[in-house]
C-alpha cells in the first residue's frame, strides 16, 4: 500500500504530500505520519520552508468522520494543527478540490495559503452537528473578521477561492500544476524574506457591540432545535473575549459537548446514510445502466412539471405532453416562469450545480415513439393512469422505460398491464423537507438494469434516490395522520397536535403538512383502502367530513385550518365544531391529552409502520426509511429519522410504551409490529440487529 504521507525535498523547500483517498481525511495513520515528517522537517537545518500538498481529487476534506465516537488515538487533529502553528519555519498550504473542516483548520495554522481557482473552502461541521474543533473557531475570526467567520462557520457555507482571497482567507490563487506553483511561492517567499505570520497572534474584534447576540437572534427561527449553530457562536465569542490558548480550551469543551450529543450522532448517521442509500443490496455497483437522452412526460400539470424538471436536471431533453390546447398554453406559461426562476437562482449562486436542461411542452403524441423514457404523470386516478400507460405501451419503441407516478397504483398491477413489465418503474417525488428524495419503486419484474438506470439518473439530478418495492413515505404518512386523527376524536385540536410535532422539530405537524400537500390525495387513498381498514379507522370519518365540505387544504383556502390571502394558517371554529360533534356521535368523551402522549402516539405509529415496511421487504434497510423521512417529510435531521430515533430512545422502551397505548380501549392498532417485538425482546434496534 502506498504510504499515506511522503516528504520530498526541492532545494531548501520540503513538500509533504498526503495520499489518503478518496478525500484525504485526517485519519490516525495520516496524522501520525504527517506529524512525524513535520517534526523531522522542522528540525532539519537544510529545509527553509514546508509545503503541505495533497495527491488526488482534493486537499484534506476534514477529520476522518469514521473515527468519531471511537477512542481517540494520538496525535489528534488539534495536536497536528498546533504543531504547524508553532513551527519556526514557514509552512504553506497548497489547496485544491475542497479544503474542509479539519483540513481548513490545518491550512489556517499554516503561515501562508495558496489555492487553485476551482478550490472551495469551508467548515461544514455544523451539518454534522459539530463545530470546527481544531482551532477553526479561534483562527477564522482573527483572520477574516467576526462577521465573515459567523457566516461561514454557523451556516457551514462553502466559498470559492476567489471569495476566500477577497476575505483574506487565502494569500494567492495559484495556477496548475499546483504542486509546482506552491513550490515557486515558497521559494519566492524565502528569497524575499517575507514575515513569519501566525493567525493565532492576530486579534479578533467585534464589528459592533452586541454583534453576537444579534446574530444569534437572526438564526433563532431557522436553526430552531439545533444545538450546533449556537455552540458555534459561543466558540466565536471565545475568540473575541479570551486569549488564544484559553479560546482553544473553550472551543474544545464546546466541541466535546456536541460530539457526545445525540444530535451529532444523528446528523453523522444522516451523512453516511445519504451516501449508503444508493448502494442497494442485490443491485451491485457494476450493474449495467442505459444511456438515455430524451424523456416525454405525459401530462403538463404540477406533478408532470416537477418530475420533468428532475429528469431535465439529469440532462435529459424533456418534453411535457399536454392533452389540450389549454393545457399546452398553461404548461408553456408555467415553464417560462420556472425557467426564469432557475436563471435567477443560477445567477445568484456561484456554487449552483449545472443549469437545468430546457424543457418543452407539446401536443405532438408522435414524440412518444422515439422517447427513451416515458413518464405517465396525468392527474387522473389509478384507473385513468393505468389506461394511459396501456396506450403509451402500445406505441413506444422497444427498450423504452415506462415510469408511473401515480400515488395510488400498485406497481405490480401497473407493470402487468403492459407488454414490458421488466421496463416499468414507479417514481415518487417528495416536496417536503429538502425535497431531494425520490422513491424509485421497482415492480416484481423490473430489470436490475432499469432500476440502476433510474437510481443513476436521480443521483445526477442532485436527488437522493431510494430504491423500494412499494411506496414508503406516503404509506407511513397515512398511519401517522391516522393516529393524529384519532387524537382529534379523543379531544385534541389540530393546532395542539401540530404544535407538539413542530416542537419536536418537524417543519410542520401532520395537519399543517396535509393541508400543504392537499387533502384530496390522502382522502382518495382512504377511499381506495376503505374495505381493508380496521373498524376504528372506518368510523373515524373526520377526513371525509372535512373534504366533503370542499376543504382540500391550503390550495382551496381551507382544510384543517382556514387560510388568509397570504396563506397564513388560522384556527377555524368550524373545524372544532366538526370534531366535537363527531366525538359526541361516536360516544367518545373528549379529554385533555398531554403533549407526551401526542408525540409518542404519532411517532410510534410512524415507527410501527416503518417496521412493517421493513418486514415486508418494501424497504430494504432502516436507512432507506430515514432518508425518505428526513429529506421528503422534514423529519428533524438532528433526530436521524424515525427508525434511528426509535433506536436512540431504545426499542425496548418504545415497545413498552406502545403496549401501554395498545392496552387502552381503541388502541389495538398500536400493538407493536412483530419486528419491533422481536428486536426489543433481543435488546436490539433497527440498526443494531445483532
Ligand atoms: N471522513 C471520512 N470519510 C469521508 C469524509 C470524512 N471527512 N468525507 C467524505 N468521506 C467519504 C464518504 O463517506 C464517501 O465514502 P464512500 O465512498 O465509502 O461512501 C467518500 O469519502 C466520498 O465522499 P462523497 O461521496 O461525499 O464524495 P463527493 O465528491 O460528493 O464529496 C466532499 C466530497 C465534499 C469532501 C464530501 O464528502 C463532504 O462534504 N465530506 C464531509 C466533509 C466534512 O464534513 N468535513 C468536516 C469533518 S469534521 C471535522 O473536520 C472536525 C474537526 O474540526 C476536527
Amino acid at each position: 500500500m502506498a504510504p499515506l504521507v511522503t516528504l520530498s525535498t526541492h532545494g531548501n523547500v520540503a513538500i509533504v504530500a498526503l495520499n489518503n483517498p478518496p478525500v484525504n481525511a485526517l485519519s490516525h495513520g495520516v496524522r501520525k505520519s504527517l506529524s512525524e515528517l513535520l517534526v523531522g522537517a522542522f528540525s532539519d537545518a537544510s529545509i527553509g520552508a514546508v509545503v503541505i500538498w495533497c495527491e488526488g481529487r482534493t486537499f484534506i476534506a476534514g477529520a476522518d468522520i469514521r473515527e468519531f465516537g471511537k477512542t481517540p488515538l494520538a496525535p489528534d487533529v488539534p495536536e497536528v494543527v498546533e504543531l504547524i502553528d508553532a513551527a519556526k519555519k514557514p509552512v504553506i498550504a497548497a489547496l485544491h478540490g475542497t479544503a474542509l473542516g479539519g483540513g481548513l483548520e490545518l491550512a489556517l495554522a499554516c503561515h501562508y495559503r495558496v489555492a487553485l481557482p476551482s478550490t472551495r473552502v469551508g467548515f461544514p461541521e455544523v451539518t454534522l452537528g459539530l463545530l470546527p474543533g481544531a482551532g477553526g473557531t479561534q483562527r477564522l475570526p482573527r483572520l477574516v473578521g467576526v462577521g465573515a467567520a459567523l457566516d461561514l462557520i454557523v451556516n457551514g457555507r462553502l466559498i470559492s477561492a476567489a471569495q476566500a482571497l477577497t476575505l483574506g482567507l487565502i494569500d494567492a490563487i495559484a495556477e496548475e500544476p499546483l504542486r509546482e506553483s506552491a513550490l515557486a511561492f515558497a521559494e519566492t517567499m524565502l528569497l524575499e524574506g517575507r514575515p513569519h505570520r501566525r493567525v493565532s497572534e492576530l486579534v479578533a474584534k467585534l464589528d459592533a457591540p452586541g454583534q453576537l447576540e444579534a446574530y444569534r437572534a437572526s438564526i433563532a427561527q431557522r436553526s430552531r432545535g439545533f444545538l450546533a449553530p449556537f455552540h458555534c457562536i459561543e466558540a466565536i465569542r471565545a475568540a473575541v473575549e479570551l486569549p488564544f490558548k484559553e479560546g482553544l480550551a473553550r472551543e474544545r469543551t464546546l466541541f466535546v459537548e456536541l460530539m457526545d450529543s445525540p444530535q451529532s450522532k444523528a446528523q453523522r448517521h444522516a451523512f453516511f446514510a445519504e451516501r449508503e442509500v444508493t448502494r442497494v443490496p442485490g443491485l451491485p455497483d457494476d450493474t449495467a445502466t442505459r444511456t438515455l437522452r430524451s424523456a416525454v412526460v405525459v401530462g403538463s400539470g404540477t406533478r408532470a412539471r416537477a418530475i420533468g424538471a428532475c429528469f431535465a436536471d439529469a440532462s435529459l431533453s424533456v418534453t411535457l405532453l399536454a392533452g389540450t390546447r389549454e393545457e399546452l398554453d398553461n404548461g408553456v406559461a408555467a415553464l417560462r416562469v420556472s425557467s426564469a426562476a432557475d436563471e435567477a437562482r443560477a445567477g445568484l449562486d456561484a456554487n449552483a450545480k449545472g443549469r437545468r436542461a430546457p424543457m418543452a411542452c407539446s401536443l405532438d403524441t408522435g414524440l412518444l415513439n422515439d422517447a427513451d423514457l416515458i413518464v405517465e404523470a396525468g392527474e387522473g386516478d389509478a384507473t385513468a393512469q393505468r389506461q394511459s400507460l396501456g396506450r403509451i405501451d402500445a406505441v413506444v419503441k422497444p427498450g423504452a422505460i415506462l415510469v408511473t407516478t401515480s400515488p395510488y397504483a400498485d406497481i405490480d398491477n401497473v407493470a402487468a398491464c403492459t407488454k414490458r413489465s421488466e421496463e416499468v418503474v414507479g417514481v415518487q417525488l417528495h416536496q417536503g423537507g429538502t425535497a431531494r428524495v425520490v422513491e424509485n419503486i421497482r415492480a416484481r419484474d423490473t430489470a436490475p438494469e432499469v432500476s440502476a438506470t433510474l437510481m443513476k439518473l436521480a443521483k445526477s439530478a442532485g436527488k437522493i434516490p431510494v430504491l423500494v418495492r412499494g411506496p414508503v413515505g406516503s404509506r407511513m404518512f397515512t398511519e401517522y395522520l391516522r393516529e393524529a386523527l384519532f387524537l382529534l376524536e379523543e379531544g385534541a385540536l389540530p393546532e395542539q397536535v401540530d404544535r407538539v410535532l413542530y416542537d419536536f422539530g418537524f417543519q410542520a405537524g401532520p395537519f399543517a403538512e396535509s393541508d400543504r400537500s392537499g387533502l384530496d390525495i390522502e382522502w382518495h387513498r382512504r377511499k381506495v383502502r376503505f374495505d381493508s381498514l380496521d373498524p376504528r379507522a372506518r368510523a373515524c370519518t373526520l377526513l371525509d367530513q372535512i373534504c366533503e365540505q370542499g376543504r382540500f387544504g391550503l390550495a382551496s383556502g381551507a382544510g384543517f385550518y382556514r387560510y388568509d390571502a397570504d396563506g397564513n394558517r388560522i384556527h377555524d371554529p368550524a373545524v372544532e365544531d366538526i370534531l366535537v360533534l363527531h366525538s359526541k356521535d361516536r360516544g367518545i368523551v373528549r379529554r385533555a391529552i398531554s403533549g407526551q402522549e401526542i408525540l409518542e402516539r404519532c411517532l410510534f405509529a410512524l415507527v410501527n409502520e416503518g417496521a412493517r415496511v421493513l418486514e415486508e421487504g418494501i424497504a430494504a434497510r432502516p436507512l432507506d426509511i430515514d432518508m425518505i423521512w428526513i429529506h421528503g417529510y422534514a423529519f428533524p435531521v438532528y433526530r436521524g429519522g424515525p427508525m434511528f430515533y426509535a433506536d436512540q430512545l431504545g426499542l425496548a422502551s418504545v415497545r413498552n410504551a406502545m403496549l401501554g397505548y395498545a392496552a387502552e380501549p381503541g388502541g389495538e392498532h398500536l400493538t407493536p409490529a412483530p419486528l419491533v417485538e422481536r428486536l426489543a425482546r433481543g435488546l436490539m434496534g433497527f440498526y443494531a440487529t445483532s
